[in-house]
């Protein structure tokens, strides 16, 4: 068992308390190699913002739970020698069991997301707060979800009866005992968030998405005033880096994200983290797309992930000083 704090690492509580009266949002990046991490690391140090690191169960099977404590740890080292020590958690993303948050604990996370929110109420409940038990002996903070993110795969009526319900929160709150709640107001998951359809078009031609329903976010702040919420599926889905990647031989159709007007205006509410990471993805795959149109001869690994590291550090940048107010915030 490793306790993160051997690790260098901090839970999100203060961090969550100080973005709530602070008014702005933890940055929550997803990341399963080094050169995202890297980039995250750059970035955060040189706009000086505290980070959520997050890993997905996909990334831990991939990146390997070992050498992502390791990780982790040298992220901190990285922090410190780049000349600025920000505070970092490293997350569970989506945890979908009580094993996996388990084990993720005693692999030197500091915060966990027990996921239960495709589940049956009740079962939400239970599981949830078997998580909450064991992650509170270590100081470990939990993050739990109501409401499922609607998907392309939803119809819009499907999509409507999935945001989260404000008349369930406090119960949840107290049966399970969360420090931070992930809530459904319209975002959703990857970088085709809304079908044409659920759009309309400016007169561009550009899908404008359906606004997020901040009147579902009001009715959850005043039920449970200073509690930490989280918004997922929260990446923008920038314009300019789906018409690089389609310039480059990609063909991304219809991709379209949520607003950053809209994450600014959530990041100011009781939203204090906002989790990011389509739009790294994407940026990373326009870069590299680049690389290799540009300059069909090359093969040194560095030369299109070094291009890629760049453009994701930018992106972050971007978020943490204009998107998520998070900037200074360290
Ligand atoms: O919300 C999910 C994250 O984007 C992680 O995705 O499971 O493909 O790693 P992943
Ligand atoms: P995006 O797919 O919008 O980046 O959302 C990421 C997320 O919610 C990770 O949990
Ligand atoms: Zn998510």
């Amino acid at each position: 068992m490793i306790n993160y704090k051997e690790l260098g690492l901090v839970n999100s509580k203060e961090l969550f308390q100080k973005a709530i009266v602070g008014k702005y949002a933890i940055p929550a990046f997803n990341f399963n190699n080094m050169e995202q991490l890297q980039a995250i690391i750059m970035a955060c140090v040189e706009t000086k913002s505290p980070v959520i690191l997050q890993v997905s169960s996909g990334a831990r099977k991939y990146a390997n739970q070992t050498l992502l404590r390791y990780m982790a740890q040298g992220a901190v080292e990285y922090g410190k020698e780049l000349g600025f020590s920000v505070p970092i958690v490293l997350h569970l993303d989506h945890g979908d069991t009580f094993e996996l948050c388990k084990s993720c604990i005693e692999y030197g996370f500091s915060s966990v997301m027990i996921d239960g929110s495709h589940h049956p109420y009740e079962k939400n409940i239970e599981l949830t707060k078997q998580v909450v038990e064991y992650a509170h002996k270590y100081n470990v903070t939990v993050e739990g979800e109501l409401g499922v993110l609607s998907g392309i795969e939803d119809n819009v009526e499907a999509a409507k009866s999935i945001y989260t319900q404000p008349e369930q929160v406090e119960d949840f709150l107290k049966k399970t005992n969360v420090d931070s709640l992930a809530i459904s107001i319209g975002t959703s998951h990857g970088a085709t968030k809304f079908k044409p359809e659920q759009c309309t078009r400016n007169a561009d031609g550009v899908l404008i998405p359906p606004p997020l329903r901040f009147d579902i976010l009001e009715e959850i702040e005043k039920r449970i005033p200073g509690f930490p919420i989280v918004l997922h599926g929260a990446s923008s889905v920038p314009a300019e880096i789906v018409k690089i990647i389609n310039a480059n031989g990609g063909k991304l159709k219809d991709a379209v994200g949520i607003p950053e007007e809209q994450l600014r205006r959530a990041a100011t509410s009781a939203v204090c983290k906002i989790n990011i990471d389509s739009d790294g993805r994407l940026a990373m795959t326009a870069a590299v797309r680049k690389v290799f149109v540009d300059s069909p001869g090359e093969f040194d690994p560095r030369k299109y992930l070094g291009p890629a590291r760049e453009q994701l550090k930018e992106l972050y940048k971007h978020k943490i000083v204009n998107v998520l107010g998070s900037a200074d915030k360290a």
